[in-house]
Formats: structure tokens, sequence, C-alpha cells
């Protein structure tokens, strides 16, 4: 809000109409992850915001919330933590689901990745009914970690005040076009 980087933002998000299905207007992060500068803009976003919040863990949800999570976490000098679809990750997991539009989906997180009282965000490109992320946070405070935020790029704000996510801050730079 006020910010000028954030409309070049929105603007380097492709809308792709019917994809992957009839009547979906897919928002696609790839065109933005082209544009060095509009992509260096949203990773710094999310750095100046996080980097004094005292945050250890930047758990970052398959896939796209792999392509923003590593660098904001290097940058803030935190741990990234891979939440991922089911059978992917090779150590011991703890797993939770989530409703799909039909069906249910999962995500999983390594035991002993993150340790009770650490802080955490939880990030992903997008959110739509909240289900991956309010799955990213179960996972997280199942290990005793404190859900500082939940961070996306795109997602729809409230009409006033901020949204919230299962009692939790949800952080959104733009929304979909
Ligand atoms: C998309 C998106 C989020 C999720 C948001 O992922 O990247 O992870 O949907 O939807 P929700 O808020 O309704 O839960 P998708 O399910 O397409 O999986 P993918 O990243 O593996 O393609």
């Amino acid at each position: 809000k006020g910010d000028p980087r954030l409309q070049a933002i929105s603007d380097a998000i492709r809308v792709v109409p019917h994809f992957p299905k009839p009547g979906i207007m897919f928002q696609d992060i790839t065109t933005l992850l082209l544009d060095h500068k509009a992509f260096k803009d949203t990773v710094d976003i999310f750095v100046d915001r996080y980097r004094d919040m005292n945050i250890s863990v930047v758990a970052g949800v398959e896939a796209r919330g792999f392509m923003f999570g590593p660098s904001i976490a290097l940058a803030i000098g935190a741990k990234f933590v891979p939440l991922r679809k089911p059978k992917k990750l090779p150590g011991e997991v703890i797993a939770e689901a989530y409703e799909l539009e039909y069906g249910t989906d999962c995500l999983e997180m390594h035991v002993g990745a993150v340790q009770p009282g650490e802080r955490a965000i939880a990030i992903d490109d997008l959110v739509a009914t909240g289900g991956t992320l309010s799955a990213a946070i179960r996972l997280l405070e199942r290990v005793g970690a404190q859900v500082v935020e939940c961070a996306c790029v795109i997602g729809l704000r409230e009409v006033k005040g901020q949204r919230r996510l299962d009692g939790k801050p949800l952080y959104i730079l733009v929304e979909p076009r």
C-alpha cells in the first residue's frame, strides 16, 4: 500500500485464463522471476519486514514457496524448511492434510528441522482458500514453533484491517490480477 514497487510486481505476474482448468485465472509468477527488478523488490519487501523480527525459520510451501523462501531466509539469517507434498522427503516426517476442491492433499515436514520455541514464518506464492497455509501452520505448531506470520506474494486483502489465517497475521503484497 503506497509502495511504488507493488504495482510493478503486480504487473510482472502473468494471468493465464483457463489454466489448469476452465474458469481458473492462473496467477503465473514465473514471469515475475524473469524480471530481475520486480523479483528482487519482492524478496526485499519481505526481507525488510522480517529482518528484525527474530525469525529463525522460513518454511516454504512446495512448489512456489520454494522460489521465494530461500532468498528471504538467507537475507534474514534464518534456516529454510521445505514443506513438501507426500513422499518427497526422505527422513522421518509429520504430515497435515488439507482440503482441495476435490479430495484432499497433504504437506509433510521433516522431524527435527524445527525446534520448540523457534519463531517461524510460512511463505507461499499465493493464498486462495488458505487451506494450504493452514496445514503449514499446523505442522509448525505441532513441533512447538511460534508462527509469527504467513507471507504470500498474491492474495485477496480484506476490505478493512489486516487479513488473518487461523488467527495468524497474513501478509500479502498484491491482489490477484
Ligand atoms: C497453489 C498455490 C498455493 C495453493 C493455494 O498450489 O501455489 O500453494 O495453491 O491454495 P489454497 O489457499 O486454496 O490452499 P497448487 O495446489 O497449485 O500446488 P503446486 O504448487 O504443487 O502447483
